[in-house]
């Protein structure tokens, strides 16, 4: 595995390719990697001759008190993980050099970062799109893959690449998860034993909202009532939002036979958690 630190070596390496007529896929982190990557990563190798991968824990996106500083690192460990797959070219830039003094060029998805997340992160989705479209500038990826576990980051970048003329293919990946249906996330490694029980009640109010929906329920307050008594029953979790969205637009009101889904977030102990589910499916 080539590691690649400077933009232009970068773009080189991609061009040369792209030249000899290989094909790129690209999975952007910010390491730490779980299984949840590494899905990510297979589904890219099967899909273009290479396979490029991004490691950097982006600044613009975590606000002034979020867990940037501490947010978990193990490059070398990532490495490794990536030699399995195996990745081809990691792209690992350090923060000066994707954000060099009077940097000052934003990239924003409008309506879709309103709500969810975008409504208790600000400037959250403005740091990911603008790093993302940076990414692939750099990259030139002719397919890049993104996690339906981040949902509402999923959308918006589907929107950037459409608003934006991105030259390639969003790929959207199903969330992994662990054996008893907890989501794989970097931040799982913040929890306590005790706390990763609780954090499982996520996963748990996804699937009552799926059951009654399965049952013919589709008015959004009920299956949202549903998904939040499961929270509201487990000490310990404090939640932020319990959101039943268009899937598509994650908006309301929905046309009859639109596909809904169920977006959560919640504190456990001091971890911030998200999940989400589209229901019947
Ligand atoms: P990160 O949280 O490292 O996630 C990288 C990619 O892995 C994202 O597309 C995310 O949705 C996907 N992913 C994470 N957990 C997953 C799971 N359990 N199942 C499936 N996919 C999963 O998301 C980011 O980094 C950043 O915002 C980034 C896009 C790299 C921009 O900085």
């Amino acid at each position: 595995m080539e590691i690649i630190t400077k933009p232009k070596e970068m773009q080189a390496w991609s061009e040369a390719a792209r030249c000899r007529g290989e094909t790129i896929a690209f999975v952007p982190t910010m390491g730490f990697l779980h299984e949840g990557h590494l899905t990510l990563m297979r589904e890219g190798r099967k899909r273009a001759s290479l396979l490029t991968s991004s490691l950097f824990v982006n600044p613009t996106q975590f606000g002034p008190n979020e867990d940037f500083a501490r947010y978990p690192r193990n490059f070398d460990g990532d490495c490794a993980m990536m030699r399995t797959v195996p990745v081809d070219a990691l792209f690992a830039p350090a923060p000066e050099t994707m954000y060099p003094p009077g940097s000052q060029t934003w990239v924003e998805v409008t309506e879709l970062t309103q709500g969810l997340c975008g409504a208790h992160r600000p400037g959250h989705f403005r740091g990911v799109t603008t790093v993302v479209a940076k990414l692939f500038n750099i990259v030139k990826p002719h397919y890049a893959l993104f996690g339906e576990k981040d949902f509402q980051q999923l959308r918006a970048i589907q929107r950037m690449v459409v608003d934006l003329n991105f030259d390639l293919e969003i790929i959207p990946v199903q969330t992994v998860r662990e054996p008893d249906g907890l989501a794989m996330s970097s931040r799982n490694a913040y929890l306590s034993p005790d706390e990763r029980r609780k954090a499982l009640a996520l996963n748990c109010a996804l699937r009552a909202a799926d059951a009654l929906y399965r049952s013919g329920q589709r008015n959004v307050e009920e299956l949202e009532r549903a998904a939040r008594q499961v929270l509201e029953s487990t000490p310990g979790v404090a939640i932020q939002y319990v959101s039943a969205v268009d899937a598509e637009t994650l908006e309301r009101p929905l046309a009859p036979e639109r596909p809904i889904v169920v977006a959560i977030a919640a504190h456990v102990g001091a971890t911030r958690l998200i999940d989400n589910m589209i229901l019947g499916r």
